[in-house]
């Protein structure tokens, strides 16, 4: 089944409760949660203790995606405030294997990032290892931008090695999804769907469900989905 996971940077954070509760009730799997530390990318979003606070309100799975540079030493901290799949960039660290083996160690899942200039292939010798790939479909750093179409072709092409090698893997797609183009990313192989401004700028409720509609009937014509 395919999933929905709105990304709270587009949130309005004086509400932020409130609106966590209602992408929650309109159907939303997933929280998407962005890390950012101005290094890697150059905007500072939030970090651990606004995570802590979602984790005690809510039973969402907590999607959270490091913008960070080496993200090997903050594992153990957004484990322990409650993420449920850690996403870091193999651009981020010089070891994307120890940085699984420690997300693991913690029995967390385990989420690999690409920007759009980082080729298909540089996931390729860690699939067997990993929950799911995040193909960044904008430049990451801010939400609001349009999606970039050479990143849809690398949805199919990770999506191919995946199946190429008979794995279960996740293909999550971030950025500039909206209810128009949510059908060509799954048509491309996505399984989990990121979305920003396209569930928090409106009406939350009419959003998330728009979205989840689109998403039913992609995954019905495309007669697939990850398991
Ligand atoms: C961008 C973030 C995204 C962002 C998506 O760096 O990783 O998750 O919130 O926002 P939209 O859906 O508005 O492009
Ligand atoms: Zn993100």
């Amino acid at each position: 089944m395919n999933k929905l996971s709105p990304s709270i940077l587009a949130a309005d954070f004086w509400q932020l409760g409130e609106q966590i509760s209602r992408v929650q009730e309109a159907g939303a799997h997933y929280l998407h949660i962005d890390v950012m530390d101005g290094m890697f990318v150059p905007s500072i979003s939030f970090g651990m203790p606004v995570i802590s606070s979602i984790r005690m309100w809510t039973d969402l799975f907590l999607d959270v995606h490091l913008m960070v540079e080496k993200p090997e030493r903050y594992v153990e901290a957004f484990a322990a405030c409650g993420a449920d799949l850690i996403n870091f960039h193999v651009e981020a660290t010089e070891d994307v294997d120890g940085t699984i083996g420690k997300i693991r160690s913690l029995g967390k899942k385990v989420g690999i990032t690409v920007k759009p200039s980082t080729p298909a292939k540089a996931v390729e010798p860690y699939l067997d290892k990993v929950d799911l790939v995040l193909v960044m479909t904008v430049e990451p750093g801010f939400g609001g931008q349009k999606i970039l179409s050479s990143c849809v072709e690398k949805v199919s092409a990770v999506r191919k090695m995946i199946l190429e090698k008979g794995l279960n893997v996740e293909v999550e797609v971030d950025g500039g999804i909206t209810i128009g183009n949510v059908r060509s990313v799954i048509e491309a192989g996505a399984s989990v769907i990121v979305a920003g401004s396209a569930v928090f700028k409106g009406e939350i409720d009419g959003n998330v469900k728009e979205l989840l509609r689109r998403i039913g009937e992609a995954e019905e014509s495309a007669g697939c989905g990850a398991e």
